[in-house]
């Protein structure tokens, strides 16, 4: 298959070309990313250079309908990452987010429209996110189901939820062979460390105070992004066009917990005390609107044969080895911008 990958230089898409690469020895990819400051070419140094002959890097927006067209008709299938992604920057400022987010997913399924006309075996595959659902309790005991009403609450959440309704309305209106994912919060290697467990592991790391937001016991559902990008490929390869599928491991955690874990794990690497590196704890003002509870119940995929492949203790554990083994990429990525980012979110917070 010829897949175009959209922001594979990015955390969830550079793990997904590296895991095509390997798992596809007849695939050919080409990855278009902007290299926004998310985007880094060293996250696909390697495989790049081992896999030349079937890897291609274009340097291009998404937004940009004489960039993107050839590539779709180049493209026997399309596997949609770029966007803005981090819900903070959302609020900061949302415009980047209406431009990639929404604008780019509807250049993108118009390019496809245009040039795939009525070929039917080719696949649009739009990543969206589980923060389209809106916000569940902490004593509900339901979990988000595909047939759920889209509420998104944040700019982030919906400008992916303006996409993830373009990306349907095509498969309804034009028979674009459309797929849509819904996956909760990803960990793993590669990560930007503007996120939670990233930011944590460097932080406690560096003796860095860990800010909490509010009270803490705000949950997420967790899957490792290795167990996204096999998600990511079944539905590609073996989903319905025009379905919706959640994409999670089942692993609710109160963010408090994730960070109590991720102390004990960096205290045992590094030798230091674990409740030297708990006083560096700080509850700081919360993130405004934020969601209490996420919870995906992907039982629509497991039916596709999904299993995820690593529970979150391990996952957790081999992501905090990766990053105190990687310091060369963590300081490349923390330099320069990130400390501007850095001291606008939290200083005085
Ligand atoms: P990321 O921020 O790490 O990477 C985004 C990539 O998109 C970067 O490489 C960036 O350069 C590229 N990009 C941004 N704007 C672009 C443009 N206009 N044109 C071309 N490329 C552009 O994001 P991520 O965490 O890897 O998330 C990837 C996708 O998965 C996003 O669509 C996100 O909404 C979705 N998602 C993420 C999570 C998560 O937990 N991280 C969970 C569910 C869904
Ligand atoms: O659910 C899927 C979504 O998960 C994706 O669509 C987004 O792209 C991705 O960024 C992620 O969104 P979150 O807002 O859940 O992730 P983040 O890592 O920013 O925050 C996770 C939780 O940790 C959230 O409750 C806020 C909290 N938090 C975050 C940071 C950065 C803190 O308490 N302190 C922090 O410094």
């Amino acid at each position: 298959m010829r897949i175009l990958v959209t922001g594979g230089c990015g955390f969830i898409g550079s793990n997904f070309v590296r895991a095509m690469l390997r798992d596809h020895p007849e695939d050919e990819i080409t990855n278009l990313d902007l290299l926004t400051y998310a985007g880094n070419l060293e996250n696909l140094a390697e495989a790049a250079a081992d896999h030349a002959d079937r890897y291609r890097f274009v340097k291009g927006d998404i937004c940009d309908p004489a960039t993107v067209l050839p590539l779709l008709d180049w493209a026997q299938a399309v596997v949609h990452f770029a966007a803005e992604s981090h819900v903070d920057r959302s609020i900061e400022d949302a415009s980047a987010f209406v431009r990639t987010n929404a604008l780019g997913t509807q250049v993108l399924l118009d390019a496809a429209r245009r040039v795939w006309g009525e070929d039917r075996s080719r696949r649009f595959l739009y990543v969206s996110t589980d923060e389209v659902y809106g916000a569940l309790s902490l004593d509900d005991p339901r979990a988000f189901a595909e047939d759920w009403p889209l509420d998104p609450r944040s700019p982030y959440s919906a400008s992916k939820a303006a996409a993830d309704h373009l990306a349907r309305s095509y498969w309804h209106t034009f028979g674009l062979p459309v797929l849509v994912t819904r996956c909760c919060n990803n960990y793993g290697p590669y990560q930007f460390p503007e996120k939670l467990i990233p930011l944590m592991i460097l932080n406690a790391a560096a003796g860095k105070e860990l800010p909490v937001y509010g009270d803490g016991l705000y949950v997420r559902d967790w899957i490792h992004v290795a167990d996204h990008c096999r998600a990511t490929d079944l539905v590609l390869r073996q989903g319905e066009p025009g379905q919706v599928y959640n994409v999670g491991a089942g692993a609710e955690r109160p963010n408090l917990e994730v960070v109590r874990a991720i102390i004990r794990l960096v205290a045992a690497r590094l030798g230091r005390e674990e409740d030297e590196l708990a006083k560096l704890i700080r509850h700081v003002s919360d993130r405004p609107g934020h969601d209490r509870r996420y919870a995906i119940d992907s039982g629509k995929l497991r039916s596709l044969g999904f299993t995820p492949s690593r529970d979150f203790e391990e996952g957790l554990a081999q992501t905090v080895d990766w990053y105190l083994d990687h310091p060369g990429w963590c300081q490349n990525v923390t330099s320069g911008a990130y400390q501007d980012y850095y001291r606008r979110m939290y200083d005085g917070r």
